[in-house]
C-alpha cells in the first residue's frame, strides 16, 4: 500500500489495485491501472511501432508519438488527436508540452484549494509529479493520493503560472487516463426532474461519449461520474473502474475510443462556459476526482465507492450517526399552513415514534407561494402564530427535534433584497431576466453576496436552536454574464461553486451540530461536492414508492444508503397519481433514511398503527441500512416488474423486494442471498423460523407475497450464531 518510487516507475498502490505510471523521455506514461502489481517488468513495446498520421515528437524515432502512448495529461498540438486534458493560452496559442521535472511523496492528502477534499487518515499518502512547460513558464502538479484499505485514489491537478505574463486556462480536467482496447460498457447515471439516476448502460464504440452538464449545477439528467466496465461484467463479476467528480457545477466526464480502439477516459469542469485566467504567480486546482476500482463485479465497486464516501466524504460527525425518522410538512400542507396545523403534525409524528420535525418552505416574509419572499429571510410571525423560537420550544416540547428548509442561493423579484440590491442577480447587462419557478438566482461569484449570505445564515442559526436544514435550490443558472469583460463571465460559473462553497464551508463548520440535507428539487445537485458539506441529500422530489426504486437502485451505484432521504407520502401519490400500498410505501423508504410527509392527521387509525410499526421496525433494522453493505439483487429499472435489495451487517440482513404488477401463472421468484456467513443461524423475526447462511445464499427464499400485501416484502433477519 501507498506510494512507491522506483527509478522512473511510479507506483500508487491502493488495497487490492494499482496505477503504475513510467518516466520516459520526461513524458509520463500509464503503464497501469487495474488489479495490483507490484513489480512493473515488461518494457511496453506495443506502442512502438509507426502508425500513420500520427504525430513523432522525435524526427528519429517514428515509432513514438502521443497519438499512441498511454498518458495522464493528454495536450492538443503535438501528435495526440484525443480529447486533451488541458488547453492552456499563453500569448497567441494554447499548445503546451509538459515534461516531467520532479516526483515527491507527502504523507497525507493535499487540499486542493476552496473546494471540497476527502478527510485523510492514517496510511494516507500522495504522490505529486510535477511537470513543466518551458515556453508558457508553467508548471502541472498531478496528485494521486492513496488511503489506506481502500480501493479508491483521489486526484487533482495543479496549475502555476511562474512566468511574468497572464495565462488562460480554457480547459482543464481533473483527471484523465488512458486503458488498452478491449470491449468496454460505460454506465451512467442519468434521468431528468423527478426521475433521477436511471442506471444507463451501452457498449463502448468509438467516437466519444460523454456526459455532462451546462446548468450550473451537476443537475438532475447527469451525475457526475462515470463506471467502465468489461463487456461480460455483472454485480457480481469482472472488472470495474469509476470516476467521480467532486464537484457540483458544470462537469464533463467522457470516455473516449480512438481509430486503434485504445481507450481515453476524462473528468471535470466543463469547458463550457469556463475559463480562468492566472495572473504572474497564480495557481488554480481543479476539483478533486475519485478513481474506485474492483475485480468483483460492480455490487463490489459500489461498496467500494458507498463506504469510501461515508468514511472519507461525508462530514465525519455525521458519517456514522444515525439519522433521525422525520415528518416533513411539504406534502402536508405546502404553503398553506398555521402553527395550529404543525403543531397537530408534530404532535401525531411525536406519537408515532418520530423524531425530527422539518417545517419546509414558506415560514419566512411574504412567502404564501412560490413567486415571491425569496431573499426575505425574515421570520412571518402571523404565519408562524409566534416567534420561530416559540414554534421550536413547543416542538422540542414534544420530544422532536427542529428542522428549518432553507433557499439561499434564490432571490425573489418580488422582495426587499432584490428591491435593494438588484445588481447582486446573475443577469447580463441589457438583457432581461430568465425566470424558473419564477426566481432568480444570487450572483455567489460577487464575495459581497457570499458574505451577506454568511451573515445572514449564521444569524438564523445562531439565534435558534436548529437542528436540521433542508438546503434547497430550485432552478438552474442562466444569463451569465456579470463581468465588465468575456474573460470575466467566463470565470463566473466556477466562481460561483467556489462562493457555494466558501458559504457552506463555513456555516457547516460554524455550526458542526447541524445535519444538513441538501436538495434542488430532490436530486438536482446530488453530488459529491455537496455531501462534503451536506451529510444527506434529498434524493427525489418524486416521492412515488414505485418511481423511487429505480432512484434508490441507482444511487446504491456510488453513493451510500445513508446519504439518502426517503419518505412515505401520501396516494393518490401527488407526482405520479398513483396508488400503492402503505406497506410497500414504507418497505420503499426503509431502504434509505426514512421520512414521512403526508399528512398524519387525516390517517386512519388503522394507518397509524401500520406507521407506528414501520417506525419502530426501521429503528431496530437502521444500522443495518443506514451503515451496513447493500446488495443488489434484481434491477428495476427498464421496465423490469421486480427490485431486491439486500442490506447486511455481522448482526442483521435486511431483503426487501418488490413485485411491481401481479402476475398469474408464473412461478414465484427465487432469491439467493449474499455475503452471509454460511454456518451461522439467521432467525426470520417476523415468521420465528431460522435458516442456515448457506441455505439462504445456495438454495435462496421463494418471494410469495402473501394476500392483501401483494406488491412487497421486506424479510427481516436477525443472526443468531
Ligand atoms: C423543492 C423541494 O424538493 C421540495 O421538497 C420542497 O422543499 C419545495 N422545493 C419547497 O419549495
Amino acid at each position: 500500500m501507498g506510494i512507491k518510487i522506483e527509478g522512473n516507475l511510479f507506483y500508487i498502490e491502493a488495497q487490492t489495485s494499482s496505477m503504475i505510471i513510467e518516466q520516459k523521455n520526461s513524458d509520463l506514461l500509464l503503464r497501469h491501472l487495474g488489479k495490483k502489481i507490484s513489480q512493473y517488468h515488461f518494457s511496453n513495446r506495443v506502442h512502438e511501432r509507426d502508425h500513420a498520421f500520427s504525430g513523432n515528437p522525435d524526427p528519429n524515432v517514428r515509432t513514438y508519438s502521443y497519438d499512441t502512448q498511454r498518458q495522464i495529461l493528454g495536450t492538443h498540438g503535438f501528435g495526440d488527436f484525443r480529447q486533451p486534458a488541458l488547453v492552456l493560452q499563453h500569448g497567441n496559442n494554447a499548445l503546451n508540452q509538459f515534461k516531467f521535472t520532479e516526483a515527491r511523496v507527502i504523507e497525507g492528502v493535499v487540499v486542493a484549494s476552496g473546494l471540497p477534499n476527502p478527510y485523510s487518515a492514517e496510511g494516507a499518502e500522495t504522490l505529486e509529479l510535477s511537470l513543466v512547460d518551458d515556453l508558457s513558464q508553467t508548471r502541472v502538479k498531478l496528485y494521486y493520493t492513496t488511503y489506506s484499505g481502500r480501493d479508491t485514489l483521489s486526484t487533482f491537478i495543479r496549475i502555476e503560472n511562474f512566468s511574468k505574463e497572464k495565462v488562460i486556462l480554457h480547459r482543464i480536467l481533473s483527471t484523465m487516463c488512458d486503458l488498452p482496447a478491449a470491449p468496454y460498457d460505460v454506465i451512467s447515471l442519468q434521468g431528468a426532474y423527478a426521475r433521477e439516476k436511471t442506471v444507463r448502460r451501452q457498449a463502448v464504440e468509438q467516437g466519444t461519449f460523454s456526459i455532462s452538464s451546462n446548468r450550473g449545477a451537476s443537475g438532475h439528467s447527469q451525475t457526475p461520474a462515470l463506471i467502465l466496465c468489461e463487456q461480460e461484467a455483472n454485480d457480481y463479476y469482472g472488472e470495474s473502474l469509476a470516476l467521480q467528480l467532486l464537484y457540483s457545477g458544470n462537469f464533463q466526464a467522457f470516455v473516449q475510443q480512438n481509430q486503434l480502439n485504445e481507450i481515453r477516459l476524462g473528468i471535470g469542469i466543463n469547458d463550457e462556459n469556463f475559463a480562468w485566467e492566472l495572473k504572474p504567480g497564480e495557481t488554480f486546482d481543479t476539483p478533486v476526482a475519485l478513481i474506485s476500482y474492483s475485480d468483483q463485479g460492480l455490487t463490489a465497486l459500489s461498496q467500494e465507492s458507498q463506504s469510501f464516501v461515508q468514511s472519507h466524504i461525508i462530514p465525519q460527525q455525521f458519517a456514522d450517526v444515525e439519522r433521525p425518522i422525520l415528518i416533513n410538512n411539504w406534502e402536508a400542507t405546502y404553503f398553506d399552513f398555521q402553527k395550529d396545523k404543525l403543531l397537530q403534525l408534530a404532535d401525531e409524528a411525536s406519537q408515532l415514534g418520530m423524531e425530527l420535525f422539518v417545517l419546509d418552505d414558506g415560514w419566512f416574509g411574504h412567502r404564501f407561494d412560490d413567486n415571491r419572499a425569496l431573499g426575505d429571510w425574515w421570520v412571518n410571525e402571523e404565519k408562524l402564530g409566534g416567534s420561530l423560537n416559540q414554534l421550536i420550544a413547543d416542538i422540542h416540547a414534544k420530544g422532536l427535534r427542529f428542522g428549518l428548509w432553507v433557499e439561499p442561493e434564490m432571490i425573489s423579484e418580488d422582495s426587499n433584497l432584490y428591491r435593494k440590491y438588484p445588481d447582486w442577480v446573475i443577469q447580463a447587462a441589457g438583457r432581461s431576466h430568465t425566470y424558473s419557478r419564477n426566481q432568480l438566482v444570487l450572483n455567489f461569484a460577487n464575495p459581497e453576496v457570499v458574505e451577506y449570505i454568511k451573515l445572514t445564515f449564521d444569524d438564523i442559526l445562531r439565534r435558534h436552536a436548529i437542528d436540521y436544514i433542508k438546503w434547497d435550490y430550485n432552478r438552474n443558472i442562466t444569463n451569465v454574464g456579470n463581468g465588465d469583460t468575456y474573460l470575466e463571465t467566463q470565470m463566473q460559473s466556477h466562481a460561483y461553486i467556489l462562493g457555494l462553497y466558501e458559504v457552506i464551508d463555513y456555516l457547516t463548520k460554524k455550526h458542526p451540530q447541524v445535519l444538513f440535507e441538501s436538495c434542488s428539487g430532490g436530486g438536482g445537485r446530488n453530488d459529491l461536492g455537496m455531501m462534503r458539506y451536506f451529510p444527506q441529500v434529498w434524493a427525489s422530489d418524486n416521492t412515488d414508492a414505485i418511481s423511487r426504486l429505480s432512484i434508490q437502485y441507482g444511487s446504491s451505484y456510488l453513493y451510500p444508503t445513508i446519504s439518502m432521504g426517503a419518505h412515505v407520502s401520501a396516494v393518490p401519490n401527488h407526482q405520479m397519481g398513483r396508488v400503492t400500498p402503505l406497506k410497500t410505501r414504507g418497505h420503499v423508504a426503509m431502504m434509505g433514511n426514512l421520512g414521512y410527509e403526508l399528512d398524519l392527521t387525516k390517517l386512519s387509525d388503522l394507518e397509524k398503527e401500520e406507521i407506528a410499526n414501520q417506525v419502530k421496525r426501521y429503528k431496530a433494522i437502521r444500522p443495518t441500512v443506514q451503515k451496513g453493505r447493500l446488495y443488489r439483487l434484481l434491477n428495476p429499472s427498464r421496465g423490469a416488474n421486480e427490485m431486491a435489495v439486500q442490506f447486511n451487517d455481522d448482526k442483521q440482513v435486511v431483503l426487501t423486494y418488490v413485485r411491481i404488477l401481479s402476475t398469474i401463472e408464473t412461478m414465484e421468484t427465487t432469491l439467493k442471498l449474499k455475503g452471509l456467513d454460511p454456518d451461522a443461524t439467521y432467525k426470520l423475526v417476523d415468521e420465528d423460523k431460522s435458516y442456515s447462511g448457506a441455505e439462504l445464499m445456495y438454495a435462496g427464499l421463494t418471494m410469495v407475497l402473501p394476500q392483501g400485501d401483494y406488491l412487497s416484502k421486506q424479510l427481516y433477519f436477525v443472526k443468531e450464531t
